[in-house]
């Protein structure tokens, strides 16, 4: 999508983190936009901003993701305030971490609602649209994590495969039909995100041990929303990384994930 001016953007998760960073960024190039999260303060406050540093219109619409009934919900409310959205920007999303053994099923199973089902119900409520406009763009935040299996993630890096996959595979059926999707793989960022997994030997890991700024990673989905490409991996590093782990074994790989991830609380093997 070549101009973000007066185009109409909605960025889910945008209380916080990556998802704030993006709509600022999005605001700054002239687009409106609509802001959905649970903490409706904060998307208030942001709206505010927006509206009051770039003139952007700019709708809050508070829903949980991880509801079956939350991204009908939001679909419906757009309807009903007959907004266009040419932009969706699937951000929102959370990780678990941890033995497998130790975490709950149920966390679990609102992470890949959110993190999966959300996204691709939200796909499916806005794309018909861009089709018929032949004009549009979903942007999918994905993860370094979608490229290999991670030990102690588990759950999560599958959801972020997921995540990348949908992504190339909708870019390539949209080619010449004036809709570009792309997925956004950053590593790690310095959001509420690491926290809210709840282990903070996290970041003692030499994976979490080195973070970016949101503000760096919003710039690259500014890129990726106007660049033809599907897959944009966020610095030069794990973009090594994550394309030198196709030639090496799959077991290695993950044997090697476990290593790197492991919780102070598990025992190196011996
Ligand atoms: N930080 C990293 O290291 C990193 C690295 C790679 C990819 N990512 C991905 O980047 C995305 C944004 O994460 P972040 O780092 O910016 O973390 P964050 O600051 O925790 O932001 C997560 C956002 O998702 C929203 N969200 C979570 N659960 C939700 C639910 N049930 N319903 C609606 N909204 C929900 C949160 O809003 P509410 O709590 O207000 O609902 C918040 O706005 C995620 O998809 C994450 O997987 C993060």
């Amino acid at each position: 999508m070549d101009n973000l001016n007066n185009r109409t953007a909605l960025v889910t998760g945008a209380s916080s983190g990556i998802g704030e960073a993006i709509a600022r960024k999005l605001a700054a190039a002239g687009a409106h936009l609509v802001l959905v999260a649970r903490s409706e303060s904060a998307l208030s406050r942001l709206a505010v901003e927006l509206k009051e540093a770039y003139g952007s219109r700019c709708t809050v619409i508070t829903a949980d993701l991880s509801t079956t009934g939350g991204p009908v919900e939001v679909q419906r409310e757009i309807e009903l305030k007959n907004i266009e959205i040419d932009i969706l920007v699937n951000n929102a999303g959370f990780g678990t971490y941890g033995p497998f053994e130790t975490l709950a099923a149920e966390t679990e199973r609102r992470e890949i609602a959110v993190n999966i089902s959300a996204l691709v119900g939200l796909t499916h409520a806005f794309i018909p649209g861009m089709l018929e406009r032949r004009s549009g763009a979903v942007l999918n935040i994905a993860s370094t994590a979608a490229f290999q299996p991670a030990p102690y993630m588990a759950v999560y890096a599958a959801t972020k495969s997921f995540v990348l996959s949908f992504s190339e595979a909708l870019w390539a059926e949209f080619q010449g039909r004036g809709v570009h999707v792309a997925a956004l793989c950053p590593g790690p960022v310095d959001t509420g995100f690491i926290d809210k997994l709840g282990d903070a030997s996290i970041r003692q890991t030499s994976v979490f041990s080195k973070t970016v700024k949101p503000e760096q990673v919003a710039e690259k989905a500014l890129e990726a929303l106007q660049s033809p490409n599907p897959t944009h991996i966020v610095g030069f590093k794990n973009w090594l990384l994550a394309n030198s782990v196709r030639l090496a074994p799959r077991r290695v790989v993950a044997k090697a994930g476990a290593g790197l991830l492991r919780p102070a609380s598990v025992k190196p093997l011996p």
